[in-house]
């Protein structure tokens, strides 16, 4: 496992990771690699860390000041807010309910309940497997990932255990959909994302092994470390290929925008082709990833395209969310986490790779895992079919399923790459865990009562795999009794997908699988609020803006998805 992760190497794996935000500051570091020594953590084992002025550190890396979007009103949401708190923290949405605490042993045993054992024998290709949620593709899990690195990033050493208010933590990215993890802070002051005209964004080296000819590997420096707007977007091979297809449809735009209006200084093509691209992912999370993830009627009470004579209008009802709270930790550390149990343990990049392969394993060879801080093997373009549904018809494993959004996470994140002495767990599902308790996060059951909404019972909160055999999941009370009416709001919003699929009752599921896994009463109302609560409370969104997708990329009907926005950026 970790320790079998060799030191420089695995030093430099986590600190890429752990640490995104030193990437680049190579200055303050001076002999050591840029990726040893992440806010403070001790460059040689046993030292001291080296306390880190985070104010210097932004102003000496401009890629991390909140993006400004030229031509738009400056990020103003503070005055709009009429907020006494910074908005560049956290908060939290139900602060007035108690934050829950546990045993860290007891947390342990529950992460370690999570946490899939190797699968030695894997379902073959072609044949459904029981932990795949067929209602949910591969690609979505990925566009989760990217959205997560565009509104919020705790970038904060090892310490997962002493409790802190989320309020003092700093959010790294802006909590908007404003696509900072690409854009960086622009033009301007990012000048090292761009193409000397301003306006197009940079590729790095390009790909084979798809039909798609433009397929790329994030640009990279001569160590081989990306260069991007947030690194964590390099952390597996098909986030930062969803990357670049961002950077494409960036590109493809400006040159319809110049097309267009060839009057148009390059900072108003830029800044005309910024907001499209915007507007139409904003558009894409809102109506394809946002029903696809959330029980469609929680969405519909929440957010509403309403047709009107003017045109159609969109309808929001906050119900708990409110912009004064920040970033909501019920959010960022629980409910948004649900995308870890959606990744599978083996993909299909492409039709010529000649097998699938894992997400990550304890190799540091790269052509034989997805993990990346690092160049991509030349012949990893990803072919998309095996994500989402471009070509009909679907067959068994194109698009490959999401895994269910259940307590269960595959083995290999129980890998991540993290230093040979470090104190960090190398188990997600641990740190999500502890993260949550350091947090302040109230229970799940907390959660449910304060939304009116009646708590699972003990009996019905499951952990381990639904995958339809009673075998494979335990009631959280069996791990401890400590959790008897005190669920981690993380592991809840796994035990309210699994009740909405699967009758529950005794510990296990019973029968056969009623309805697709999506997030129930308690982790959709927190991810579509804040997701909904985000956009309103920019004034440059979409919300405020009256845009429509543009006829060239939608389907017929309309509809614009990440499927639509893909097909668009690659289409030669
Ligand atoms: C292979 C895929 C993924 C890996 C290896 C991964 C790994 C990680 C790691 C190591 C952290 C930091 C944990 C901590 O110390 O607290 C994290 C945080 C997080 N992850 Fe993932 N993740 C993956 C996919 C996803 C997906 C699919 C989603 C959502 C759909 C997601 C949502 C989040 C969120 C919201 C955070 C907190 C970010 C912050 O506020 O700093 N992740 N992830």
């Amino acid at each position: 496992m970790l320790n079998n992760l060799k030191g420089k190497s695995a030093w430099r794996r986590y600190g890429q990771w752990g640490g995104c935000l030193l990437l680049l500051a190579t200055s303050l570091l001076a002999n050591l690699p840029a990726y040893a020594n992440p806010m403070g953590r001790p460059a040689t084992p046993g030292a001291a860390p080296t306390p880190v002025n985070t104010r210097a550190k932004e102003a000496d890396h401009p890629i991390f000041l909140p993006m400004i979007r030229q031509g738009a009103v400056a990020s103003n949401t503070a005055q709009q807010r009429d907020c006494l708190a910074p908005e560049q923290t956290y908060g939290r949405m139900f602060a007035s309910l108690p934050s829950a605490t546990w045993n860290i042993d007891d947390l342990q045993l529950l992460a370690l309940k999570s946490m899939a054992e190797e699968e030695l024998d894997p379902t073959p290709e072609g044949e459904v497997d029981d932990e795949e949620n067929t209602d949910i593709d591969a690609g979505y899990t990925y566009v989760g990932q990217f959205i997560d690195h565009d509104l919020t990033l705790d970038d904060r050493p090892n310490d997962l255990t002493t409790p802190i208010d989320p309020q003092t933590v700093k959010n790294f990215r802006t909590p908007q959909f404003d696509l900072d993890s690409v854009y960086g802070a622009g033009p301007t002051l990012s000048a090292q994302l761009y193409e000397a005209d301003g306006m197009h964004l940079k590729l790095g080296a390009p790909l084979t092994g798809s039909s798609d000819s433009g397929a790329a590997d994030l640009l990279r420096d001569n160590n081989g470390q990306a260069i991007i707007g947030d690194p964590r977007n390099d952390e597996n091979r098909i986030v930062a290929q969803l990357h670049t297809v961002f950077i494409r449809f960036h590109n493809k735009i400006v040159d319809s925008v110049r097309q267009a209006k060839p009057q148009l200084s390059a900072s108003q093509v830029f800044s005309e082709a910024q907001s499209l691209v915007l507007w139409h992912y904003q558009w894409a999370v809102l109506t394809d990833f946002l029903p696809t993830i959330v029980k469609p009627q929680i969405v519909q009470a929440i957010v509403r395209l309403n047709p009107t004579p003017n045109g159609p209008r969109w309808q929001t009802t906050l119900r708990y969310y409110n912009p004064c709270m920040n970033m909501p930790v019920e959010f960022s550390v629980a409910a948004y986490r649900f995308g870890h149990s959606m990744v599978r343990a083996l993909y299909r990049l492409n039709s010529t790779l000649p097998n699938r392969l894992p997400v990550f394993s304890n190799t540091a060879e790269t052509t034989l895992n997805l993990g990346g801080f690092s160049p991509a093997p030349s012949n990893f373009a990803i072919d998309w079919k095996f994500f989402f549904p471009m070509s009909a018809p679907r067959q068994v494993g194109i698009p490959q399923a999401s895994y269910k959004i259940d307590g269960s996470l595959v083995y290999p994140l129980s890998l991540l790459p993290l230093p040979a002495t470090g104190s960090g767990p190398a188990n997600l599902a641990q740190r999500n865990l502890l993260r949550g308790m350091q947090l302040g996060l109230p229970t799940g059951q907390e959660v449910a009562r304060a939304m009116g909404v009646r708590p699972l019972r003990d009996d019905q909160i499951l952990v381990g795999k639904a995958s339809g055999d009673a075998a494979d999941t335990v009631a959280i009370t069996t791990i401890s009794p400590a959790f008897a009416g005190k669920t981690p709001l993380w592991s809840y919003i796994f035990a309210e997908a699994t009740a909405n699929a699967y009758k529950v009752q005794d510990g296990h599921t019973v029968g056969e699988q009623v309805a697709p896994f999506r997030l129930g009463a308690v982790g959709g109302q927190i991810v579509a609020e804040t997701i909904v609560g985000l956009l309103k409370a920019d004034p440059t969104s979409l919300f405020n803006n009256s845009f429509q997708p543009s006829p060239a990329f939608t389907s017929p009907g309309g509809k614009f998805g990440f499927k639509e926005l893909i097909r668009a950026a690659i289409a030669d």
